[in-house]
């Protein structure tokens, strides 16, 4: 017998198995694999599941689909267990979930689960992951979070160091952080201060003109709507200087719809505040937009704070998991934790280390409770620095804008 013909006759290797409770409940399933597999996969119980991966037969496994239900979430660390274990032995997975909670959820894709689909499967979804799984990784790009790598090649001022802020949940103190990291930089060195200009771009809801006491200009408006004709006189003219050290793109004084801008305009204006400013500070609004992705990839630092609540976990999750699907550098992301629990709170301190494990991040930067003084700054119009430098906030953000700043220094100087 030829090879050929052998092939035609003995059965096609299992590439894939579906492993749940009962294949039955998920039909579209069933119907999804055979339509991209043939016959060529098969179907495990979860017991069975853990005993085959080991065995000669799943050495041709290129993946498992593992679909679960709101019911099988008490049953969640065996599921974890089947995507451990598969995941050890090189076979891929994907999660199929109908109605299973973001928390179940995450931890299976920190098992090692590398795709996730809804059920009811949507059309071509199951298509998608799998390709998906079978494209190999690309190459990871430079790290440009490490300000340290990313300015390594930066000449003269010509390529400011963009620092992004966006709150994961409202008021958990983005624009705070901002305004406030934007001075201490502005005010980091008597001698020879860095250049800085902070952007509000939260465009409906900015407030950086409110903490800081400012107008807010027509020339805004007008240099957001057409940004193509824009020249570093009329970027210059629509930004207003606080102190003399600080310059500041206000928010627009009437209330626009966020995709009034494209990520064209967004990369123009970072192109032109980086050709100016050592630093360009950015208080981003808290829905993702189509641009978030723009500022995303500009950013050097994207910090996001959260607090230490649900809201901010569940919404972390979310964010984790959009970044992700549209794989975008999730790993830029730099947690903020504000109103973080003092160091003698030993409660809330094990809080935090929970919080961050079950999201499989880790928070390095704690920012404290500042109190009244904080809100009183903002209602002043004035930074902490400059109102309550006491402030044991306002101490963690110049301690952050000085380590910025010097590993932004020691770059430049390794560069020259
Ligand atoms: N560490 C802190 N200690 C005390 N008050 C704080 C702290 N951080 C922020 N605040 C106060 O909480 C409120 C919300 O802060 P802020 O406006 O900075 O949040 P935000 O994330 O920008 O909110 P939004 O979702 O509206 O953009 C403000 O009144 C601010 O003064
Ligand atoms: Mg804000």
């Amino acid at each position: 017998m030829s090879g050929n013909a052998a092939a035609l006759v003995e059965p096609a290797p299992i590439v894939a198995c579906t492993i749940s409770r009962d294949v039955q409940e998920f039909d579209l399933l069933i119907e999804d694999m055979e339509a991209e597999l043939g016959e060529s996969w098969g179907d495990l119980s979860i017991s069975d599941a853990i005993t085959f991966f080991g065995q000669p037969d799943a050495e041709s496994l290129e993946f498992i689909a593992v679909a679960m239900d709101e019911e099988d979430e008490p049953n969640l660390a065996r599921f974890a267990e089947v995507i451990r274990k598969a995941t050890t032995h090189g076979i891929k997975a994907i999660v199929i979930a109908e109605e299973v909670s973001p928390i179940a959820l995450h931890q299976l894709l920190k098992m090692g689960a590398e795709e996730f689909v809804p059920y009811p499967l949507p059309e071509g979804a199951l298509h998608d992951a799998i390709e998906r799984l079978r494209t190999p990784e690309p190459e990871p790009e430079p790290v440009r979070h490490e300000i340290a790598h990313a300015n390594g090649g930066r000449s003269g001022n010509a390529d400011g160091v963009v620092l992004a802020i966006h709150g994961l949940a409202g008021g958990v103190g983005a624009t705070t952080l901002a305004i406030n990291l934007a001075w201490e930089l502005a005010t980091v060195e008597k001698e020879h201060p860095p250049s800085v200009c902070l952007l509000d771009l939260d465009l409906q809801f900015g407030t950086v003109s409110t903490y800081l006491d400012l107008p807010r200009r027509e020339a805004v408006y007008e240099l957001l709507s057409d940004t193509e004709s824009a020249d570093q006189d009329s970027f210059n003219a629509a930004m207003i200087s606080f102190n003399d050290k600080l310059q500041v793109l206000t928010a627009p004084s009437d209330m626009l719809p966020l995709d009034l801008v494209s990520d064209e305009d967004i990369r123009r204006i970072i192109t032109m505040a980086q050709s100016q400013f050592d630093y360009v500070i950015i208080d981003m609004p808290r829905t993702v937009v189509l641009w978030t992705e723009t500022v995303l990839q500009a950013a050097h630092v994207y910090f996001t704070p959260v607090e230490l609540d649900m809201r901010s976990a569940q919404n972390t999750l979310r964010m984790i998991r959009a970044l992700k699907s549209e794989e975008l550098p999730v790993d830029r992301l730099r947690y903020v934790l504000n109103r973080a629990p003092k160091f003698t709170d030993l409660t809330g301190k094990g809080r935090v280390k929970r919080m961050a494990e079950s999201l499989g991040i880790s928070i390095d930067i704690h920012l404290p409770d500042g109190g009244k003084q904080v809100v009183q700054a903002g209602d002043h119009g004035l930074p902490l620095a400059e109102s309550a430098p006491k402030s044991p906030l306002r101490k963690e953000i110049a301690k952050l804008a000085k380590s910025v700043h010097e590993v932004n220094q020691n770059a430049d100087a390794a560069a020259k």
